[in-house]
């Protein structure tokens, strides 16, 4: 349990004018499955040319040693700390390195930016100690044993597992060896070993104040301040801009001592929990959070400093203003990016030990003394690693450890070293560590009584009355995983409504689905199991706002839209515009707002609006524009963009929009019927509609072959449909207990009437009583062969629907895709926040969304009308006489569902299309609440009625 030996004191990780050497590279590489391989390689002399070749730094597992392996809260190994298994697979590292002759006779350190899970080093031949502690740095002092000017030989042992893996228990995959940079650092007489960048911000006077403590007697010099200062003096500056995650503003100085220059920069803000509210700068913060652990679909947690900035600059793109670094320091350039580029950070501490929650807590580490020295070790070296980032707003003594005297010992050591940041752990509910009342996946009710200060007490009285006191976040909601989450617009109302309720942070950045290919090289990404793991918690980790690559799944769109920091709408009382400033310290000065009037989703209109001045938290009104007039459904669309290029976004960029309708659509002139049924040898005929006389099905519709529509109500479950993995099934299973995968169809009777086609059928499942009594009704009305349904339930439905419309194939070339209704993205009744009226474009494959998991996907709603059609731009146009939701596949929800990755949907001979009344909601239910009850499919009665129209365009 002894965390490290021979390492330096935890210090700050800066940069400086010192000389260094990067230790990046090939180095060679020895794996062993077990433990026990011979220490003869640690000697100068040892011959390695035999070994293989393993870049630094990078997982060996991604390198063809071991496997990747994914659990959530299980130890992969029996549970008796602080023993690993013998089958602990090992890496021998060796490489060699020439030090400069001008480092002759300074002291050099050692440093390793992070090593899973544990290091042994020896420099030429010298064993210089040991460390654990996987996503924080080691560093040894080595000055003694350089040789500069001759070869020098560092050799490094590495396992997977040692007692230090008993505190890294995360969700996520695990994977080992030296995945962050390792380093040697020049240390010149007179240098810095650490310094504390004190600073505040007094929002009343607008006075900064900065103080440096360092390690030896230096001079901060700020020019842009004319400041130049002894460490130890307190500067008081008058007028200085206040940094926060709206506006990042960093003063740039040079930190000297006679050795050394270190560039500082420099953030004037304050953090307080204060009156039951955490507050930046004197005012309530509201958090648009999210949780991010480091993750490369190809690299694991080695992760470049070009994907750190394409993380942040996304993550601002999508107005969010905070991240968690679940669950452990990211690397430290991550932090240089949010402090640069503005985002309030929870540094959280390496440490998780979840998997004592399935042995009753037994022998945690969080509560044995034994253990209380690598507990505050790790709490010690990030603190002191990443003290000086005005990003960081919180520390986070670690995630899941349950309670315990060593969590309490964290954060006594942390109050001490640095007062001036609040704590955070959601694990111990009592919050007796810490300054705010953190929950995750509480859901909507239990938000609403924290909100309103009614939640349920604590069995202490003492500790219930003081967490009452305490500012409330959520540490992690919204559960990102497949298809969803439902419920952002529900959870955000209520942390606008309840001062207490201070944002959250959704459960999470990215999806950890590792790429690899199929035999025929077909990519795709790996979940747990795919390794062969015999334990394992298969794709639970693909539960992110982006997917593997970084590209925004529909979660990340739909939460961009509901934290958006404008609010627009419209006052129909007064019929003016409202734009609503939900900015904590900015106006919208840095914005301007654009409108466009579109009729039909065609555009007829643009202008720019004058927005006066708007404070943080205020509205103003405006009046319309001056709208042209028109006819058919038209909306005004008013858009805020960036007024200027920022470093996150160019000029132009959406931040927030609203839409208000502006004409109602026409009314459909009632059908004329005109055409009556035919039945002769070549069978059943109604106008352009073609029928089985039998089944009553549309076969054809002028010359498309159609395979007509029939009642539908499945849908390929959603990881949150299959709910959490302790729901048995959740209400998927419920679903196919039910039989709703394999419905039954009987056509009770086809009619022909004067102008009509009627079909009779019911629809059921095998084994039960409960159905579906369907009633199709055709006629033919102005060339459009328009089809009414009628649903009837009986019996008792014990279940939800999953959806409630129709299914209908057409053939394959029809593969573009036009329609009007909201879009451009997918959309469910509680995932439909972001998608906006309009005309759209688009094709089959690129209406799928490619979730890890094969899943329901690609739903667009409150459709008026879409056209199928092939490159001459001749199909299938569909009307609904009111909207309706519509998807198209090139697959059947059956095949869709028993997918494992997306590599194995392989395109069918026809296309696949579902028109719905109605879709159950997608809720959040795989870790977090199901779908709110206004969101449920229950089964009803229900009328439902689109026309259908060959169209040559
Ligand atoms: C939480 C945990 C996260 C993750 C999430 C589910 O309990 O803190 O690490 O496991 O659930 O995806």
């Amino acid at each position: 349990m002894e965390p490290n030996r021979g390492t330096r004191d935890p210090r700050a990780w800066f940069a400086s004018d010192a000389p260094q050497l990067s230790l990046a590279g090939q180095w060679a590489f020895r794996f062993s499955e077990r433990i026990g391989a011979s220490l003869d390689f640690v000697a100068p002399t040892y011959d390695d040319t035999r070994w293989d070749r393993l870049p630094v730094p990078s997982h060996w597992q991604l390198h063809g040693y071991g496997a990747p392996a994914y659990t959530n809260v299980r130890y992969p190994f029996p549970v008796e700390p602080p023993h690993v298994p013998d089958e602990n697979p090992t890496g021998d590292y060796r490489r060699t390195f020439a030090v400069p002759d001008e480092w002759a006779g300074l002291d050099a350190i050692l440093r390793f930016g992070g090593v899973d899970s544990c290091l042994r080093a020896w420099l030429n031949g010298e064993e210089i100690g040991s460390a654990q502690g996987s996503r924080l740095p080691s560093e040894f002092d080595v000055g003694a044993l350089l040789r500069p000017g001759a070869e020098n030989v560092l050799a490094v042992r590495v396992h997977q597992w040692s007692a230090g893996s008993y505190l890294e228990d995360q969700d996520m995959w695990w994977l080992s060896g030296i995945f962050r940079d390792v380093a040697l650092l020049a240390r010149p007489t007179a240098s810095l070993d650490d310094f504390f960048v004190h600073t505040g911000y007094d929002h009343v006077t607008g006075q900064g104040s900065l103080r440096i403590e360092a390690s030896a007697p230096a001079r901060l010099v700020v020019p842009e301040l004319a400041l130049d200062i002894a460490t130890g003096d307190t500067a008081r500056i008058d007028r200085v801009e206040p940094w926060s995650a709206e506006v990042p503003r960093l003063y740039h100085g040079t930190l000297a001592t006679h050795g050394e220059r270190v560039p500082v920069r420099i953030g004037f803000r304050t953090v307080v929990v204060e009156n039951g509210l955490l507050k930046v700068n004197g005012s309530p913060i509201l958090l648009r959070g999210v949780n991010r652990h480091e993750f490369d679909t190809d690299h694991g947690r080695t992760v470049s400093g070009e994907l750190m900035r394409r993380d942040v600059t996304m993550m601002k793109a999508h107005n969010l203003n905070a991240v968690r670094t679940s669950h452990y320091p990211p690397h430290p350039h991550f932090l240089d990016l949010c402090d640069e580029l503005g985002l309030y950070v929870i540094d959280e501490c390496d440490l998780e030990t979840h998997g004592f929650e399935r042995v009753g807590w037994r022998g945690n580490p969080a509560d044995d003394p034994r253990w209380e020295d690598a507990l505050v070790d790790r709490m010690r070296r990030m603190v002191e690693r990443d003290k000086n980032h005005p990003s960081i707003i919180m520390w986070s003594l670690g995630n899941e450890s349950g309670s315990g005297r060593n969590l309490a010992a964290m954060a006594q050591w942390t109050r001490l070293r640095d007062p001036s940041r609040p704590l955070h752990y959601e694990g111990d509910q009592t919050c007796a560590n810490v300054d705010v009342y953190s929950r995750m996946y509480a859901d909507h009710a239990e938000v609403e009584a924290i909100g309103q200060g009614t939640e349920e007490p604590l069995s202490d009285p003492a500790l219930d009355a003081r967490r009452r006191t305490l500012p409330f976040i959520l540490c992690e909601y919204g559960h990102a995983m497949g298809n969803g989450p439902g419920g952002f617009s529900e959870y955000q109302e209520l942390f606008e409504r309840y001062p207490r309720c201070q944002g959250g942070f959704v459960w999470e950045w990215i999806d950890h689905g590792l790429r690899q290919y199929t035999p025929e090289g077909r990519p795709f990404f790996a979940y747990g199991g795919d390794f062969g793991e015999p334990v394992h918690d298969g794709n639970f980790v693909a539960d992110g706002l982006i997917f593997p690559d970084r590209t925004a799944s529909p979660a990340l769109l739909e939460l961009k839209k509901v934290i958006e920091p404008v609010r627009i709408r419209a006052d129909a009382s007064t019929g003016t515009l409202l734009i609503g400033n939900r900015y904590d310290f900015r106006t919208l000065s840095h914005l301007a707002f654009n409108w466009t009037l579109e009729t039909e989703g065609v555009p007829l209109a643009a202008g720019h609006l004058d927005v006066p001045t708007v404070r943080p938290g205020r509205e103003v009104e405006l009046p319309f524009p001056q709208l042209p007039s028109r006819s058919g459904e038209s909306w005004l669309t008013v858009q805020a963009v960036l007024a200027a290029d920022t470093d996150w976004a160019p000029a132009g960029h959406e931040v927030a929009w609203g839409q208000i309708p502006v004409s109602p659509g026409q009314p459909l002139p009632p059908p004329r019927r005109h055409a009556s049924p035919v039945v002769d040898e070549n069978g059943l005929r109604l106008g352009p509609g073609a029928f089985d006389p039998i089944s009553g099905r549309l076969r054809a519709l002028g010359s498309l072959e159609v395979e007509g529509p029939r009642l539908d109500v499945w849908r390929a479950p959603t990881d949150n449909d299959r709910g959490a993995p302790e729901d048995g099934g959740g209400l998927a299973a419920q679903w196919r207990d039910l039989g709703l995968h394999r419905m039954r169809h009987r056509v009770i009777e086809v009619l022909t009437e004067n102008d009509a086609v009627v079909v009779h059928a019911r629809e059921a499942p095998a084994g039960t009583d409960v159905g579906l009594r369907t009633t199709y009704t055709w006629t033919v009305a102005d060339q459009m062969l328009v089809l009414s349904l009628v649903v009837m339930p009986e019996g008792t439905w014990p279940v939800p629907l999953p959806r409630l419309g129709l299914r209908l194939a057409v053939p394959a070339r029809l593969g573009k895709i036009e329609w009007f209704g909201r879009g451009p993205g997918e959309a469910y009744p509680d995932t439909r926040q972001a998608a906006r009226v309009g005309r759209f474009t688009s094709t089959v494959e690129d209406l799928q969304t490619p979730y890890v998991m094969p899943q329901e996907n690609g739903n667009r709603t409150e459709v008026r009308w879409a056209a199928l059609t092939d490159k001459h731009g001749h199909g299938l146009r569909i009307n609904g006489l009111a909207c309706f939701d519509f998807t198209a596949r090139r697959w059947t929800s059956e095949t869709l569902e028993t997918a494992q990755h997306a590599s194995d949907l392989r395109p069918s001979d026809r296309i696949w299309v579902n028109l719905d009344a109605a879709h159950h909601g997608i809720g959040s239910a795989a870790c977090g609440p199901g779908v709110l009850p206004r969101y449920r499919l229950d089964a009803r009665p229900t009328r439902f009625a689109v026309a259908f129209t060959e169209v040559d365009q």
